[in-house]
C-alpha cells in the first residue's frame, strides 16, 4: 500500500522507508526474556532491511556479572534460537561489533557513571551523535527508579539531540498508580520523551484498521449509528497462563488486557477521522473516544461486565487454579465480556461487546461490525423467513484480513437466500514477511514518531473507565469460580450479554476455513438464511 501512514513521511518528516536516526538503544533489563524473544530479533530484522542507522549502538544493561564478550556471544545464540529465520551472518558481524554490556543494578549511582561512559565510547566509535533511546525492559517497579538514575546522570537532557524512553506495559495497576507513574516520570522527562508501549499497535492488522477506515471512501458514510447495529471486539486465546501465574494472579484479565489492547482496538474502531496523521493528531481522536465511554456506575458492573475463571477441561487441560504459581483458591478473573456505550453524536446507542480470555475455544483477534438488517417486507411472501445483518470483520489474527457477508439468492424457482462472503486474506496480496511486531514501533521511536505509542492522557482515561469495575469487582468476591471450562467460550453469563439483547457473539470461521465449499461465493450452496449461522 503506498500511502502515507503514521511513522512514515506524513508524520515524521523522514521519508519512508529511509533508516532510522542515529542512536543508541540501552535495554534496561537485558538479561530478560523480552530481549531475546523480541528486542534482538526485531533490531536484527531492522538491520537487514536497511533501517537501524548505519551509525547504531546497543548497550544491554542488566543485573548478571557478564562482559561485553559473553553478552555479545548470547545475543547471538538467542538471536539464532528466536530470529524467524536463518541469522544472515554479514548482518550479525555488523550488529555484533555494535554491542556493549553494563553490569549494575537500578539503584547503583556508580552502574549509571558506568553506562554514560559506555555511552560516550558508543558515540565515539560508531557516530551515534548522543542520541539516546532507553528501552524499559524491567519488572514495572524499576521504571520509576531507573528513569530517576537516568535523570540524575545527565543523561536526558535534549541539546542537539534526542533523548527518548520508551516504557513497557504495564503501566500502572489502576488508575492511581498510572496518574503517580505519569507525575513520577515527568519531573524527568518531557511528555515528548515517552513512548508508552502496546504491542498491539506493532501489529499490522491493527495498523490496517486506519488504513482501512480512511484510505476507503465507501465505509465512512456508513461507519455511524444510523447503519451500525453493534461492534464486537473480541480477543481470545487458547493457552492458559502457561509459566506467568505468579504475574497473572497479581493482574488478571481485565488489568492484563483491558486499558491496553482491547481499548487501543475500540479505539481505532470508533475514533474520528483525524486531519491528519500527525502523531498527537491521532492520539487527540483516540483519547475522545475513551473519554467518551460512558461510565459504569456500581450496578451497571454487575449488568455490563462479567467475568470467569477456567477449570479443568478435556483432555487433562489444568484449570487455572492448578497452574503453577496460582492460589489454589484464586479468585483472579482468566475472562472478561463487557458492554460499553460511547457517547458521542456518532456512536449513541450503538453497543459494543467486548471479550477477551485465556483457554478459550479458539484463538482469535477480530472486530466484527454488524449492520442494521435490511426491512424484511419484501421477502414476506418468499421461503426466506429472515434477513441476515450483513457483518464485516477484521481479522487481526492469526488469520489476517477483511471479509463482508451478504445475503445471495440461491439459484432456483423458488426465492431462497444464501449468506455468503467475500473474503481478502492478506497473505493473498501482500508478501508478508515474518516480523516481531516490535520493528515498527522501534524504528518509529528512532524517527521520534510517537502515534503508535499511548499518550499520558490516553493511559488515564483507560484507567478511568477500567477503575468502577475493578472497584466493584473488588469488593465482590466471586461466589462461582471457576465457571467455564477450559477450551470452552467462557461463561454462560458472557453469551447472557448478548442474548438478552437478541444478539449473540460471532464465533463464525476464519476466512481461510471457509475453502470447505459451505461458504464463500461459488462454491457449492451457501447456507440458507434462516439458519443461524
Ligand atoms: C500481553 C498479555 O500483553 O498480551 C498476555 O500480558 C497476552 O497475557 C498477550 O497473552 C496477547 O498478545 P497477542 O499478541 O498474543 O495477542
Amino acid at each position: 500500500m503506498d500511502i502515507d501512514m503514521p511513522g512514515t513521511a506524513a508524520s515524521s518528516g523522514g521519508v519512508s522507508g529511509s533508516p532510522g536516526d542515529a542512536c543508541v538503544m540501552v535495554i534496561f533489563g537485558a538479561s530478560g526474556d523480552l530481549t531475546k524473544r523480541k528486542l534482538l530479533p526485531a533490531l536484527y530484522n531492522l538491520a537487514k532491511e536497511n533501517l537501524l542507522s548505519r551509525d547504531f549502538a546497543l548497550v544491554g544493561f542488566a543485573r548478571p556479572d557478564w562482559t561485553t564478550d559473553q553478552f555479545r556471544e548470547r545475543c547471538g545464540d538467542e538471536l539464532k534460537r528466536f530470529a524467524a529465520g536463518q541469522v544472515d551472518p554479514e548482518v550479525w558481524h555488523w550488529f555484533a561489533r555494535r554491542i556493549s554490556y553494563v553490569r549494575g543494578d537500578f539503584g547503583d549511582v556508580s552502574a549509571f557513571q558506568r553506562l554514560k561512559g559506555a555511552l560516550a565510547d558508543a558515540d565515539q566509535e560508531h557516530g551515534t551523535r548522543s542520541n539516546y533511546l532507553y528501552y524499559l525492559a524491567t519488572a514495572p517497579t524499576f521504571f520509576a527508579p531507573c528513569i530517576q538514575q537516568v535523570g540524575n546522570a545527565a543523561l536526558v537532557d535534549e541539546d542537539g539531540h534526542w533523548r527518548r524512553v520508551i516504557i513497557e506495559k504495564p503501566f500502572g495497576r489502576d488508575f492511581d498508580s498510572a496518574r503517580a507513574l505519569n507525575t513520577e516520570i515527568q519531573k524527568v522527562l518531557s511528555e515528548r520523551q515517552i513512548y508508552r508501549i502496546d504491542h498491539y499497535l506493532g501489529k499490522e492488522t491493527v495498523q490496517n484498521i486506519l488504513a482501512f477506515r480512511f484510505s476507503n471512501g465507501i465505509f465512512e458514510p456508513v461507519w455511524n449509528r444510523n447503519y451500525i447495529d453493534h461492534v464486537q471486539i473480541t480477543a481470545a486465546e487458547t493457552v492458559g497462563v502457561e509459566t506467568r501465574g505468579g504475574y497473572y494472579e497479581t493482574a488478571g484479565t481485565l488489568r492484563d488486557m483491558l486499558p491496553n489492547h482491547l481499548f487501543q482496538l475500540l479505539s481505532l474502531t470508533a475514533m474520528e477521522p483525524p486531519v491528519s496523521f500527525d502523531a498527537d493528531v491521532v492520539r487527540d481522536e483516540q483519547t475522545k473516544i475513551l473519554k467518551a465511554v460512558q461510565p459504569f456506575d456500581d450496578r451497571e458492573v454487575l449488568l455490563r461486565a462479567v467475568r470467569g475463571q477456567y477449570g479443568p477441561g478435556q483432555n487433562g487441560a489444568l484449570g487455572y487454579r492448578q497452574e503453577p504459581l496460582v492460589s489454589p483458591a484464586s479468585r483472579t478473573e482468566t475472562y472478561l465480556a463487557l458492554k460499553i456505550f460511547i457517547d458521542n453524536w456518532r456512536w449513541a446507542g450503538v453497543p459494543f461487546y467486548i471479550r477477551t480470555g485465556k483457554r478459550l475455544a479458539r484463538r482469535v483477534t477480530e472486530i466484527v461490525v454488524q449492520f442494521k438488517r435490511a426491512p424484511f417486507v419484501l421477502f414476506r411472501k418468499t421461503a426466506v423467513d429472515r434477513l441476515e445483518p450483513n457483518r464485516l470483520v477484521l481479522h487481526l489474527q492469526p488469520e489476517e484480513g477483511i471479509s463482508l457477508s451478504f445475503g445471495a439468492k440461491i439459484p432456483g424457482p423458488v426465492v431462497r437466500l444464501g449468506g455468503v462472503d467475500m473474503a481478502f486474506n492478506y497473505s493473498d496480496y501482500f508478501n508478508a514477511t515474518s516480523q516481531t511486531g516490535y520493528e515498527r514501533l522501534l524504528y518509529d521511536c528512532m524517527l521520534g514518531d510517537a502515534t503508535l505509542f499511548q499518550r499520558s492522557d490516553m493511559v488515564e482515561a483507560a484507567w478511568k473507565v477500567v477503575a468502577p469495575i475493578q472497584n466493584v469487582w473488588a469488593a465482590l468476591e466471586p461466589r462461582d469460580f471457576p465457571n467455564y471450562q477450559a477450551g470452552a467460550w467462557g461463561p454462560e453469563a458472557g453469551a447472557e450479554l448478548l442474548t438478552k439483547d437478541g444478539r449473540h457473539w460471532y464465533d463464525g470461521p476464519p476466512p481461510r476455513d471457509r475453502s470447505d465449499g459451505q461458504r464463500g461465493a461459488g462454491h457449492g450452496e451457501p447456507p440458507s438464511i434462516g439458519r443461524d449461522t
